[in-house]
């Protein structure tokens, strides 16, 4: 019961056919349905519901919501209760409010950022079926991702001001809505400070991460590839199609996950990523990363500093 996985991310691009074109070609997604406003509903080959990014035409790159599936449709109800009692107003929207999905429950974090729930959403099955499937379909496009996996949200991060809000978000995302912390980093004097957060709910290393910087945004939205070698061919087919590259392959740290970032038309920032890691369990003892080591959580080869990472975001 509650919350199972990440559903679908809402991001906003300036040009939906060059957006198209590179979740498409480049990511290897497949477009399922086109609303009369102009949004695109995609999916990845390796997932049953209808879509889980949403591309929306606006005049700037961002976040408009993410959204977490839950198991049981009453979940919803029970979150509204806990999160209404945490001090937080939520409203439900009704079900079609968004194409193929039942109801959702809506609210914001104390970052800021809009986050949904839902417990339904269209099935239309994965690409190679659930009869005797084969392990991969034959017409995968790009990098070819299996699923959406995650994103990182920059949240506010002010210690002049006392303003904590990946802190704020941990306590929030556990006492309401059951995730569990998987790893941290802590700066300033005695460590005082969570400036990194990974938290997840089910095995994964990670189902959201929370980054600091000067003001909310989105930092990147993740798609899951098999190997370090789906990792390498994902940076081929970048380079194929002049994708703008952020960080070539190279390995996380923290959740030790094998990764290339770079960048949407937009400038909306997108990773693919191998490893699942390790097993995350709610008893695993939590990964703590000092502030001498930080960016060796980042960036685990070099471990320096990479300015543009941390300073560019949408
Ligand atoms: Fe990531």
């Amino acid at each position: 019961m509650g919350i199972l996985r990440i559903g679908h991310v809402s991001m906003r691009v300036m040009d939906t056919e060059a957006a198209r074109k590179h979740y498409e070609n480049v990511l290897g997604m497949k477009t399922t349905m086109e609303d009369k406003h102009g949004n695109l509903y995609l999916k990845c080959w390796d997932e049953w519901d209808k879509f889980s990014v949403i591309l929306t035409p606006a005049d700037q790159a961002g976040l408009n919501h993410v959204a977490y599936k839950v198991e049981q449709d009453a979940d919803l109800d029970a979150f509204q209760k806990r999160i209404e009692a945490y001090g937080i107003h939520t409203d439900m929207l009704p079900e079609g409010n968004l194409p193929a999905t039942g109801r959702m429950l809506r609210f914001h974090i104390p970052s800021g950022h809009e986050m949904r729930l839902y417990a339904q959403k269209e099935c239309v099955g994965t690409e190679v079926g659930s009869v005797n499937p084969d392990p991969w379909p034959d017409n995968v496009k790009g990098a070819g991702v299996k699923w959406l996996d995650h994103l990182a949200l920059v949240c506010e991060l002010n210690p002049q001001s006392n303003v904590n809000h990946i802190a704020d978000n941990v306590k929030f995302f556990t006492d309401c809505l059951d995730f569990h912390l998987s790893e941290q980093g802590l700066v300033g004097p005695n460590a005082s400070i969570q400036a990194v957060a990974f938290m997840f709910r089910a095995t994964k290393p990670h189902d959201i991460a929370f980054l600091p910087g000067p003001k909310a945004g989105v930092h990147h939205i993740s798609f899951f590839l098999d190997s370090w070698h789906d990792v390498l061919k994902a940076a081929d087919v970048m380079a194929k199609n002049k994708v703008k590259i952020d960080l070539a392959p190279t390995r996380h740290g923290i959740t030790r996950g094998e990764t290339v970032y770079f960048f949407d038309p937009s400038g909306n920032r997108n990773e693919t990523f191998a490893g699942l890691g390790y097993l995350a369990q709610p008893d695993r003892p939590i990964n703590t990363w000092t502030e001498d080591s930080l960016w060796r959580g980042i960036l685990f080869h070099s471990g320096e500093p990479y300015a543009a990472f941390t300073d560019v975001y949408t």
